[in-house]
């Protein structure tokens, strides 16, 4: 019973078994700084989420024990299971993760373990099925937890509950990521961020530490903290056009040892260095300074480009930037690079026409994407 005290502090519960359908909708996101070194424990980087969204549909089985998942996503095909044979393919790791954690959490409230069709519905990719570097797999994770709560009849009261349980279960299946990306789905709008010590989360796991206990306590070294936005500030998105895979970058990287590099330990320090003077030029509301900061950003990441034999900033990177440096704008590529999109940060006072015509000419495709409204906790 203790275990149902802790969730009304953390969740609205409406009745038990009323399994209404819900839809939820997470914005996608992108990086501002603090790429690569936001993976070391307590290191942080600035994120915003876009207004472009990932849906997922929760809506009662009418058969016993067994359910559905489908989507509009290219790889993940429509699969049925039953409750006895949960076996699913691989593709579809992230909601089956979600699906045990908000299981586990409704298991412990005693509450009837329901069957369902789940629908996952995307903008973040391109009509050609293309990923534009948006963010997938984080924001299908948080987008399944938030409609299965609801569909549960739990109203998570903060947002820092969804990305704790989309956390865990991103730990439990071993991915390599910082979880910047689901801290900016569950949050909107701009993003401080600050890694939680993954090593940690995963031995409290392995431990059995309950959910519940980890969704109450702290979290070494967890930071989020919304940012207010600088009204002036322009933000363009371009896309490049060509998708890069986090994990494959992420690969290259680690698999030199670079933990004991000074190179890097430099590069980690450097990058909170620049990240802390960009939250400050936000508090401040300067833009100049936010965009001194970005090119400091760009800068550390193509040394460690350059130190690690890692294509960060493409050719097509850096026309990118360079057209928006001939404008008057400050850019970089955006997460991990090698593809996907770059930033360019400005004032809103500057005209962006001819940029983006120049992007369009050197085969840019600017996103018209602005940032998606932040989610304030109650
Ligand atoms: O390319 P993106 O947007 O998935 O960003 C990856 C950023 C990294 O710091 C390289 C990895 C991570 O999980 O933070
Ligand atoms: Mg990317």
């Amino acid at each position: 019973m203790e275990f149902t005290l802790e969730m009304q502090q953390l969740f609205d519960l409406k009745p038990k078994a009323c399994f209404q359908s819900y839809t939820s909708k997470v914005p996608g996101k992108l990086f501002v700084a603090g790429e690569y070194a936001i993976l070391e424990a307590g290191n942080p980087a600035i994120l915003f989420a876009v207004n472009q969204y990932l849906s997922c549909s929760v809506s009662l089985s009418m058969h016993y024990r067994q359910g559905t998942l489908c989507s509009n996503l290219p790889q993940l095909e429509t699969v049925r299971y039953e409750r006895e044979h949960m076996i699913f393919p691989e593709s579809w790791q992230y909601v089956v993760a979600a699906m045990h954690v908000v299981e586990e959490v409704i298991q412990h409230m005693q509450r009837p373990i329901q069957d369902y069709h789940i629908h996952l519905s995307t903008d973040l990719i391109s009509e050609q099925g293309e990923k534009y570097g948006l963010g997938s797999s984080g924001a299908v994770t948080v987008a399944t937890i938030q409609a299965l709560l609801r569909f549960y009849g739990l109203e998570p009261k903060s947002p820092l509950t969804v990305y704790k349980l989309a956390a865990i279960a991103l730990v439990s299946i071993h991915t390599t990521g910082s979880l910047a990306d689901i801290a900016t789905n569950c949050f909107g709008g701009w993003v401080y961020y600050c890694s939680p010590s993954r090593k940690w989360l995963s031995q409290q796991l392995q431990n059995g530490v309950n959910i519940s206990s980890l969704l109450v306590s702290d979290w070494p070294y967890l930071v989020i903290e919304p940012l207010t936005p600088v009204q002036d500030l322009s933000v363009l998105i371009g896309w490049t056009q060509s998708p890069v895979s986090t994990d494959s970058m992420i690969r290259t990287l680690h698999q030199q040892n670079i933990t004991d590099s000074t190179i890097y330990q430099r590069f980690v320090q450097e990058s909170a260095g620049v990240v802390l003077q960009m939250k400050r030029c936000f508090e401040s509301r300067d833009i100049l300074g936010i965009q001194a900061a970005l090119a400091d950003s760009r800068h550390l990441l193509l040394n460690l480009s350059e130190a690690f034999g890692l294509t960060i900033e493409t050719p097509e990177l850096r026309q990118l930037i360079a057209a928006a440096q001939a404008h008057q704008f400050e850019a970089k590529s955006s997460g991990a690079g090698g593809g996907d999109c770059g930033i360019a940060l400005g004032s809103t006072r500057q005209p962006t026409q001819a940029l983006l015509e120049e992007w369009h000419h050197i085969g840019i495709q600017p996103l018209n994407l602005g940032i998606a409204p932040s989610q304030s906790s109650h």
